[in-house]
């Protein structure tokens, strides 16, 4: 980290002000040079305030400006209102940015789901896509949405002791309830895949139940607001950490340990057809096995599942 990252993370960890004497002691530079790299993050955006007694950061504890993303800041991109933060990140990937480029969005104006759905994406929710380009064979790159997922599901579970879990192929619901939808758009160049974006849409400190009933938020599980900030940081961490050692056999026992959808009736819907049975499992390559009524075994690699 650079003084001014560890200045930030000295000043966004403490909620009052921090003296200049402080910092210096902290970082082991002068007080002049810390004046001068607050004065070059003021210049640069940075919400600080500088009184007699020190310096104070004024932001709200829940934004999402990529200053605050210490090292990872270069890679993410932030918009307060967009399209879909899938468009943006096309055009970044195919533009060659850097692996783990996030595009984040306060709000969307197009936000869209799987099966050609539109997404709301009201003030308050965590709406991000980030780039990502597997070494893996094309047909483990499905695998990478389940990962998503279990990474995803396992932060919630873990930090907020939410009881996530995962309805094929990579929705997060608590007690049936929607609080993450992830949507995913590979390219590929011959048999390599070039990018996979993977568009993460979690219920945050927003309130999708008061138009979806289906859905619910963080917030309104744990009844009070959580900084999306740490959210995604904790996510990144996690499934950066699992891309860099890739192993698709493990992907799906995780899968299996945590999903909410084996064992159950389901109905598949995809565009050419419906098909119902009972989920039984997960093939190698993350697609449903279930188990029809005659007896025999169907496996569907894509669509939508609906508990019945
Ligand atoms: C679904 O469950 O149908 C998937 C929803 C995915 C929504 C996210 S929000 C961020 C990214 N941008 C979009 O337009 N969609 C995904």
């Amino acid at each position: 980290m650079n003084p001014k990252q560890t200045i930030l993370e000295i000043l966004n960890q403490s909620d009052r002000v921090v003296s200049g004497e402080v910092l210096s002691a902290r970082l082991g530079i002068s007080r002049v040079s810390i004046w001068k790299h607050i004065k070059g993050l003021v210049q640069s955006g940075v919400p600080v305030v500088s009184s007699p007694k020190g310096y104070r950061l004024t932001h709200d504890p829940d934004h999402l400006q990529p200053w605050a993303f210490g090292d990872r800041q270069e890679r993410i991109h932030y918009f307060e209102d967009t399209a879909s933060t899938m468009d943006a990140a096309a055009l970044l990937a195919r533009d060659g940015c850097p692996e783990y480029t996030v595009v984040l969005a306060q709000r969307q104006t197009r936000g869209r789901g799987r099966m050609q759905r539109s997404w709301t994406s009201d003030e308050g929710g965590l709406y991000f896509t980030v780039v990502v380009r597997p070494d893996s064979p094309l047909m483990h790159a499905g695998l990478v949405n389940l990962a998503a997922a279990i990474d995803m599901a396992g932060l919630l579970r873990s930090r907020y002791r939410i009881d996530a879990g995962l309805k094929w192929p990579n929705d997060i619901l608590v007690d049936e309830k929607k609080i993450c939808g992830i949507l995913s758009q590979m390219e590929a160049e011959g048999d390599q895949v070039a990018h996979v974006n993977i568009g993460l849409g979690l219920n945050v400190n927003n309130r999708p139940e008061i138009d979806q009933p289906g859905a619910v938020s963080i917030q309104s599980l744990l009844g009070h607001p959580v900084p999306r900030r740490e959210i995604l940081t904790g996510f990144l961490e996690a499934f950066e950490a699992r891309m860099h050692d890739f192993h698709a056999p493990l992907v799906v026992d995780q899968w299996r340990a945590d999903n909410v959808t084996l064992g159950k009736p389901v109905r598949v819907s995809t565009v050419k057809e419906t098909v119902d049975g009972t989920a039984v499992d997960v093939d190698a390559n993350g697609g449903l096995v279930l188990a029809l009524s005659d007896g025999s075994h169907r496996t569907v690699v894509h669509g939508d599942c609906f508990h019945q």
